[in-house]
């Protein structure tokens, strides 16, 4: 498979996100549930190091509640805080402000030494595109929310939206890139849908769907699809297209249409909740680099 880069808009999204971080005290990441590593750029480790960080698993909706609380663990592990979420309904929001705070305790406790009283914490949220961000900060901010306008002492032209006395948010989210060192990562990133267009072979990648479900997910193709899941990935893709009357003229098995609704009905949730990558492989991977 090959996805397309655009190294010029990465670069300068970058520089622009290195200027906006010295402007911020808190960095709110969303990662996409389904894929929590491959779906975020290492890179903000870096820029976001001296920062509080809170990790939004976005998505979760779609995702396996089982894999989605250990990923959890995962993060909090490495000393960020976590939040499961599905940023197009307001209930998962009530828990994020208290979040916050708890994430900028420290740096509220150190203005409060320094005797600044009643500076509003910063933030900026981050993700890589499709993962959410602007339906996050629609969501979280609602209607209630007052744009500040520009302020002495902050760069010309940023918006921040006033979420509360204690909260104020960048209005526009910072863009981080993937990054597709490994060719699983195309893959996952692919079949969640975010770089659509790059697809060259919508059949290949049901076929690693295919392969992913009936390895880890037993008994999710069968229930949907009435297929055999003890063969080879191309056999389950002729069954499904079989069954589901994927026919092209001339009375051939239309393999592509099968493709694309395996592929249509991950995507919307339709064949379960699942996660793809898991935490289980990823520790063990981080062991043996140790
Ligand atoms: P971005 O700013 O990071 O690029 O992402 P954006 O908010 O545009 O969201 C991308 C897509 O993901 C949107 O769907 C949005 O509705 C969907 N989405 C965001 N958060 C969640 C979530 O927690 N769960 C689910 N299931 N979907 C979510 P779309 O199809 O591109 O647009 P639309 O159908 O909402 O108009």
């Amino acid at each position: 498979m090959h996805f397309q880069w655009y190294p010029g808009h990465m670069t300068k999204a970058r520089r622009q996100m290195q200027e906006d971080m010295k402007l911020i005290d808190l960095v709110i990441e969303l990662v996409d549930a389904r894929i929590p590593l491959s779906s975020r750029n290492p890179d903000i480790d870096q820029l976001g190091k001296q920062k509080a960080r809170i990790i939004l698993m976005n998505k979760a909706d779609l995702a396996s509640p089982q894999q989605t609380e250990q990923w959890s663990s995962y993060f909090k592990e490495r000393g960020c805080f976590v939040v499961k979420l599905d940023a197009r309904t307001k209930a998962g929001m009530k828990n994020i402000n208290n979040v916050i705070m708890e994430a900028c305790k420290e740096k509220m406790e150190r203005d409060r030494r320094r005797g600044i009283k009643n500076r509003p914490v910063r933030a900026m949220v981050v993700g890589i595109p499709n993962v959410g961000k602007s339906t996050f900060i629609n969501t979280f901010a609602g209607k209630a929310c007052t744009k500040t306008g520009n302020k002495p002492g902050v760069t010309k032209g940023k918006q921040w939206i006033r979420l509360n006395k204690n909260v104020e948010l960048l209005d526009t989210p910072g863009i981080l890139w993937p990054k597709f060192d490994d060719q699983r990562v195309g893959l996952y990133l692919a079949l969640i849908g975010s770089i659509k267009d790059e697809i060259l072979n919508i059949d290949e990648l049901s076929l690693e769907l295919i392969q992913i479900l009936r390895e880890n997910y037993p008994g999710i193709l069968t229930g949907r699809y009435e297929v055999l899941e003890e063969q080879e990935p191309a056999g389950i893709l002729k069954e499904i297209a079989q069954n589901r009357n994927c026919i092209k003229k001339g009375n051939e098995l239309d393999y592509s249409k099968a493709a694309a609704l395996v592929i249509e009905e991950f995507r919307s949730g339709k064949l379960g909740k699942i996660t793809l990558e898991f935490p289980e492989g990823q520790k063990k991977a981080e062991k043996n680099n140790a």
